[in-house]
């Protein structure tokens, strides 16, 4: 019997791609190896949306060679998002390199070999049509895909028969989903209907494509739960305009004003990229400026990284590493605050968490707002929606006592 391993790296998206590998590949009578000396077949399923990602794969070649070395039958395959460039640079360390643009062709078909029994993670369309000037997604995803929703609904309610409890829709663009006439906000509200007490989640949302029917069915629908991560970029509208994201500062903030007015207990995450060429001190400012008046519960903050075959790469990359450096911490020490004193308002609440795993001896969830709780309990409550009382919060956690099991 043949062994594979997987390693993935990126997004979500990267991921649950790599459980419909693992399907396939155990389809073909290959079994899980139980760890990557066993194998006889490793799958790199890798990222590039940044160039650390792409090192990472770089780093992973001596081990490769001294595992060939050890087994002469070992097979290695790189998948995921590949850039052109680094396929030419890759070809000599793989044996193989296919395409995920060619795989996801057939890929929805494919019943995954999901990692979770309580959370599972749904691509409802991939690809992107967007080309925000610093972002290979175009580049390595292709134009946008959507499922067909017979195939979606099936697939969640196959998993809430198996009493899954959280369900992600996932799509580089989640928002532009569109398949017949069904888009996105229909789609939720399909998904919502099924029957099952379960939680609806979804990333990543465009603010371009956020409308108010969908703002409305966030609302409305029971499962779907308060969050949202509401990609920023920049708080700079010169900015916003160089990296082609369709919006202004004002409508993004006229867009959150609207969704915490219909949703008031909505928790905001957002990306933002520091450093984008040409971003002057003054510029940065305006994100900082911000992120003070939204008041984010998270985000993720990364330094700019030149992209091969995306706009951007004409531009040239004129903020200095420690410089980025300098403004992603600018921006985290004020998100540490906001997210401390939205935190605040949960002592003393009791909240409703899925109990995600065992740390040390404690156990860690996700609340319905998607904030981490850490709290004291048996091992056999994971995968369970609980009831926790907070008792201390900090910026990244809440920590609590279970109250009662649901
Ligand atoms: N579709 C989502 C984002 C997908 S990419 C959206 O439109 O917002 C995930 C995140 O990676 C982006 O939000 C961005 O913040 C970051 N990112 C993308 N390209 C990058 C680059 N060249 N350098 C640094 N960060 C980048
Ligand atoms: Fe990339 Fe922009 Fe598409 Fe998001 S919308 S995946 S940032 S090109
Ligand atoms: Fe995701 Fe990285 Fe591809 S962020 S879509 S795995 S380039």
């Amino acid at each position: 019997m043949k062994k594979y391993w997987i390693i993935t790296y990126g997004c979500q998206m990267n991921h649950s791609d790599s459980e419909r590998i693992a399907s396939v590949l155990e389809k073909a009578k290959y079994k899980s190896a139980p760890n990557i000396e066993g194998a006889d077949l490793i799958v790199v399923n890798m990222c590039s949306i940044r160039q650390s990602a792409v090192d990472r794969v770089h780093g992973l070649i001596p081990k490769f060679k001294k595992l060939k070395l050890k087994n002469n039958k070992l097979e290695i395959i790189l998948t995921g998002c590949i850039l052109k460039k680094d396929k030419r640079k890759f070809s000599e360390k793989f044996d193989l390199i296919l395409d995920i643009k060619d795989l996801v062709k057939g890929y929805f078909k494919i019943k995954p070999k999901y990692q979770s029994k309580f959370s599972a993670s749904i691509p409802i369309m991939t690809g992107c049509n967007n080309f925000c000037s610093y972002c290979v997604v175009p580049y390595v995803r292709d134009r946008e895909i959507s499922r067909p929703v017979k195939d979606i609904l099936n697939e969640i309610r196959s998993l809430i028969k198996h009493d899954y409890k959280e369900i992600w829709l996932l799509g580089q663009n989640v928002n532009s989903y569109k398949s017949g006439n069904t888009n996105f906000a229909k789609l939720l509200k399909m998904v919502n209907n099924i029957p099952g007490n379960f939680w609806i989640r979804f990333t990543s949302p465009h603010p371009k494509d956020f409308s108010n029917e969908l703002i409305e069915i966030i609302t409305i629908g029971e499962k779907i739960t308060p969050y949202l991560n509401l990609p920023a970029q920049s708080g700079d509208d010169e900015i916003l305009k160089k990296m082609n994201r369709n919006y202004t500062v004002k409508k993004y903030k006229n867009l959150v004003k609207k969704i915490r007015k219909k949703i008031p207990d909505i928790v905001l995450s957002t990306d933002i990229i520091v450093g984008f060429p040409g971003e002057t001190k003054k510029q940065f400012e305006n994100t900082a400026k911000l992120f003070k008046e939204i008041k984010f519960d998270m985000a993720y903050i990364s330094c700019y990284s030149i992209r091969p075959e995306t706009s951007a790469l004409e531009l040239k990359d004129s903020v200095s590493s420690s410089e980025k450096k300098k403004r992603e911490e600018k921006l985290n020490n004020i998100l540490k605050k906001t997210a401390l004193e939205n935190n605040k308002k949960y002592i003393g609440k009791i909240l409703e968490v899925l109990v995600e795993k065992e740390k040390q001896g404690f156990l860690i969830g996700k609340s319905l707002h998607y904030k981490t709780v850490k709290f004291k309990g048996k091992k056999n409550l994971i995968g369970k929606f609980i009831k926790v009382k907070i008792i201390k919060a900090e910026p990244w956690r809440l920590k609590g006592k279970i109250k009662k099991t649901l």
